[in-house]
Order: C-alpha cells, then structure tokens, then sequence
C-alpha cells in the first residue's frame, strides 16, 4: 500500500513538472506564469480540482514514444470563482510548447462535455504551438473536436478565451467561436498565418505583434475584447468578469445587491447633453452616473468606438449596456461598431441578461468604402440582433434618433419593453437643415425661407413628442430620473415571457 502511495505522489510530481525547470524558467523569463499558476490564480484558493494529469500521447512517429510527459501539456478540471463552478483548462507551453495531441485535445473535450452536463461556463487558457505536428492529422482531428463543441455549447454555457502566448493556424478558431476574447499584452499572439508566411505569399514584412499582438485585435481587427498588461491583470480580471455571467443558459446571472439606491437621482444627467446639437459629450458619464456604484465594465473599448457596450448592474442584477458614442463619429452606426453591438446583444438574449440602450445617432455612416464593405448587412445584424432578443429590453433616447438608425437602436417597434426619451431628444427621419435642403429644394436660392421652413420642421418634429403621441416612446423622462426609471422598468420586467416561433434557427445577414 505504502509503495503505491509513493508511486502516485512520484507520477503526480512528474505531472507538476510539466516540461522541466529550465521550460518553467524560460516561461517566466517571459513573464508568463505556467499553466498551474494560471490557474491557481484564477481560482479560488484550493478549490480547483485537476483531471486527467496521467494521460499520455500515443504517438510513435519520431520517436515520441520515447517522450512522453505525464498530462500532455494541457491542465484541466473545475474549481470555483467567486464560489461559483466553472471549468477551465490551461495550456502548458512547457510540455511540447503546449502543442495539441490528440490526447490533448481529448482532455479539453472532457472539460467541454461535463461543463455542458452540468451546466456551467469554460474557461480556456490558450498557450499553445498549435497542432502538434508529430501527430499530423490526429491533431487536425481534434482541433475539429474541440470546435464541434465550442458550437454546441455556444448560447448554452458562457465559454471565455485568455489568450497567454501563441495561438495560430487552426488553433484560432476554438478561441473565435467562444463568447470573449482576452489577450496579455507583448506575450500573446493570435493569427492565422505567422509573419513568415505573410512574407512568402504577400511580401508584407510585419511582426509577430504587429500582425496578430493584443494591440492589433483590440484597436483593428475587433476580434479580442479587452488586453492586459500581464497574467496575473488578466486571471484577475476575468474573475471580476464572471460575476456578470450566468452559469448556463438555463439560469440568471447572479444577482449582487450594492448599497447603490434604485430611486437615486442624479441632477448633473439635466446639463449633460450640449444645446448645440452639434456638439458631442461622453456617453460614458450618463452610464457610470446610472449604473450601481458607477461600475461599468466595458468591454472592447478601443474598437469601434462610435458605439459603447459591456456590463454593469442596477439594483444588483447583471445588465448589458448599449450606447453610441457621441464622442467618436458623431455616434454614426457603421460596419464595425453594428458588428460589434450585434454580437453583445446576441450574448445578453442567449443569458437573460437585459440590454439597455442609450441612442444618441445622427444615422448610419455615409461613404463608399462603407456602402462597398457592406453596411447593408453588417448593419442589419443590429437590427436582427435586437429583433431577435427576447430579453427585457430598454431603451433611452438622450437626443438624436435619426432615420432607420432610430428603428436599428432598440425601438419600440423591435419589441422595446420600455421606450423612454429625454425632453430634448430628437426623433426624426434626418436633422432639420438636411430635411428642409430635400424637401423644399426649390427654394434653395432663398436662404430666409429656408430658415423659416427649417425652424417649422424644427419645431414640428425635433422633439420626443411626435413618437410619445403614437406611443412609441412610453414617457418623456427628466434626465436626473433616468436610474430610477430603468430599476423600476427593470422590475417590472423580471418575469418577462416572449418566446419566438419555431424555426431550425433563423438566418442572420452574416
Ligand atoms: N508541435 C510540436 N512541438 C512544438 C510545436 C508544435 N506545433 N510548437 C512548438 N513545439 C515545441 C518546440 O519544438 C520546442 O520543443 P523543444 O523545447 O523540445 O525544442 C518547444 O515546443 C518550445 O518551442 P519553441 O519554438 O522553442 O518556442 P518559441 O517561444 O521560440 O516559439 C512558436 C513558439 C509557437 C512560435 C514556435 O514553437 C512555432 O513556430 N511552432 C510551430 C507553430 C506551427 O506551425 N504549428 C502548427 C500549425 S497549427
């Protein structure tokens, strides 16, 4: 009994290992922490429970058979974050330079099985070579495996991505299909192809960094949601993160109540937006002023910054926010930032996480180079996304709400819940001066008259009352009260029901 006690401590230290001191010292070398640490500190202390630290590979091509390290270069299992049940699993770049076997790649469809059985989100520290290149298409294979899952448990559980170091080729497309995206600044990579590749077939010269760095993905492509400075901000982070989500689609997020009054009032919101409908002001400042506590999560920041989204609360109950951004573009809805609000939507409908909207939007963007990328489709995804959600939606318009931009942002025609507007807010096909330039082109010439015709449509139709007299907006609110009015809508909506009819699945303009 003794000697088999021994022997499991002996393999169960050859695990811990990984690749060695001398990979453990190049790791950290680095700056990155190992795939334990990692996981160590993301969660809480002594509670994770680690599987599979015995599988080995079975490859016998170049002479693998004789290079065999217990765990194959992948952590898995479950613990708790915030004493809540995730699974995760975490890349050993020290074993194989965390490339994926087949074994490996079975471990990590373990985790991904359990998580969906019982109902609970996958963590994945991706740190990785990629496809172990001794195995050839065995690995391919799993790759495969690993995205089958990442579909099937898309909308189901939360799935999020951290990328640590190296994720290219196939290993790319497991991290694209989960919920988000985070990457460490300066040791993480993402591409498709390296930079020597690049090289061969375009003639481009570009950096590891430059080509697919957390820089790169968080300000250009829009495919990471958030960077940090190392792994230790990051783990950290996405604890704090977790706490908005849900375990599974089959429950709420959990609710975390903040000595934040639900009737407080603010009388700063009253001055917020500038007379001159021209000038632009921080959408963010009305979020932090009516979110508990001013906590907003924000979430990819540096991307299409014409619209905001992330994660906040009211009364202690997880909420996705949505709000374009008058700062950047004039707020305009384009390619990129419908992309981007879309697919935030489509992740708080899938969770029961209610979306509130603040709308202030001259219109979409005008231009060849959107109207040839196909803003058409990109922005009938917002459009659909918000059609399609049947979650308590909310929305305040603080001033413009122009042309089909206005139906695009939660309108009460897309199954709004609550449709408030502020007193000054304009709902209109287009601002006046471009109204009245159309529709009396004759008087063009005639600049007085048009002043006269532009102050009329003004006045006719620059306000929140047009849409409150058919019911579009539910009330005309006082800035100050906007905290108080979304609690209480938030509470009436707690038991909403709206289901959408059968279908396979619907047919979103990709
Ligand atoms: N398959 C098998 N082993 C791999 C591997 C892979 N895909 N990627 C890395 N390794 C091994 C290396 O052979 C090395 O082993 P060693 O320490 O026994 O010599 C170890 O992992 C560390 O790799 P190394 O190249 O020394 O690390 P690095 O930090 O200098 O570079 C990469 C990291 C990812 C850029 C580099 O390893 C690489 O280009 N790997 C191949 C990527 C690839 O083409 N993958 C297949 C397509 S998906």
């Amino acid at each position: 009994m003794h000697d088999i006690q021994r022997e499991l401590d002996a393999k169960r230290n050859r695990a811990r290992q990984g690749g060695g001191e001398k990979r453990i010292a190049a790791q950290h070398a680095k700056g990155k922490l190992t795939a334990r640490e990692r996981l160590e500190l993301l969660f809480d202390e002594g509670s994770f429970e680690e599987w599979d630290m015995f599988v080995e590979h079975r490859c016998t091509d170049f002479g693998m058979e004789a290079n065999k390290i217990p765990g194959d270069g992948v952590v898995i299992g479950y613990g708790m974050i915030n004493g809540r049940l995730a699974f995760a699993f975490s890349q050993d770049f020290t074993v194989f330079g965390g490339a994926l076997s087949e074994a490996h790649a079975e471990k990590i469809c373990k985790v991904m099985d359990q998580a969906m059985k019982v109902g609970a989100p996958v963590i994945g520290l991706n740190d990785s070579g990629g496809a172990r290149i001794q195995e050839g298409v065995a690995s391919l294979g799993g790759y495969a495996e690993v995205f089958q899952r990442n579909v099937m448990a898309s909308g189901v559980i939360p799935q999020i991505s951290l990328i640590m170091g190296p994720c290219a080729g196939g290993a790319v497309y497991s991290p694209a299909m989960t919920d988000f995206i985070f990457m460490v600044r300066d040791s993480s990579y993402m591409f498709v192809t390296g930079p020597e590749v690049v090289k061969t077939v375009t003639h481009e010269e570009v950096t590891a960094e430059e080509l697919g760095g957390a820089t790169t993905h968080n300000t250009k492509s829009g495919v990471a949601d958030l960077s940090f400075e190392n792994d230790v901000e990051a783990l950290m982070m996405l604890r704090r993160f977790f706490n908005y989500l849900p375990l599974s689609n089959r429950e709420k997020a959990p609710c975390r109540p903040s000595g934040d009054p639900a009737a407080r009032l603010d009388h700063s919101l009253d001055t917020l937006v500038p007379d001159n409908p021209n000038k632009p002001y921080d959408i963010k400042e009305l979020i932090t002023k009516v979110v508990d506590d001013g906590d907003f999560f924000e979430l990819q920041p540096d991307y299409a910054k014409n619209i905001v989204i992330g994660f906040a609360r009211m009364e202690g109950q997880s909420v996705g926010i949505v709000a374009n951004q008058p700062l950047v573009l004039a707020g305009c809805l384009d390619i990129k930032s419908s992309i981007k609000a879309a697919r935030f939507v489509r992740f708080c409908d899938a969770f029961h996480i209610p979306v509130i909207t603040f709308v202030d939007v001259p219109g979409f963007m005008p231009g060849t180079s959107q109207e040839y990328g196909g803003i058409i489709k990109h922005g009938a995804k917002l459009l659909y996304a918000y059609a399609e959600a049947t979650v308590p939606k909310i929305t305040v318009i603080t001033r413009k709400a122009y042309g089909g931009a206005y139906d695009v942002m939660a309108s009460k025609h897309l199954r709004g819940d609550v449709n408030f507007a502020w007193p000054n807010a304009e709902i209109a096909v287009m601002g006046a001066k471009g109204a009245v330039e159309i529709i009396f082109r004759e008087d063009k010439g005639d600049p007085e008259k048009l002043a006269a015709k532009e102050a009329e449509y003004k006045a006719r139709f620059a306000n929140p009352f047009v849409a409150a007299e058919r019911g579009f907006i539910d009330d005309v609110i006082q800035p100050h009260e906007t905290r108080r009015r979304i609690c209480r809508s938030l509470v009436m909506l707690k038991d909403k029901k709206l289901d959408n009819p059968w279908r396979k699945h619907g047919n979103i303009p990709l």
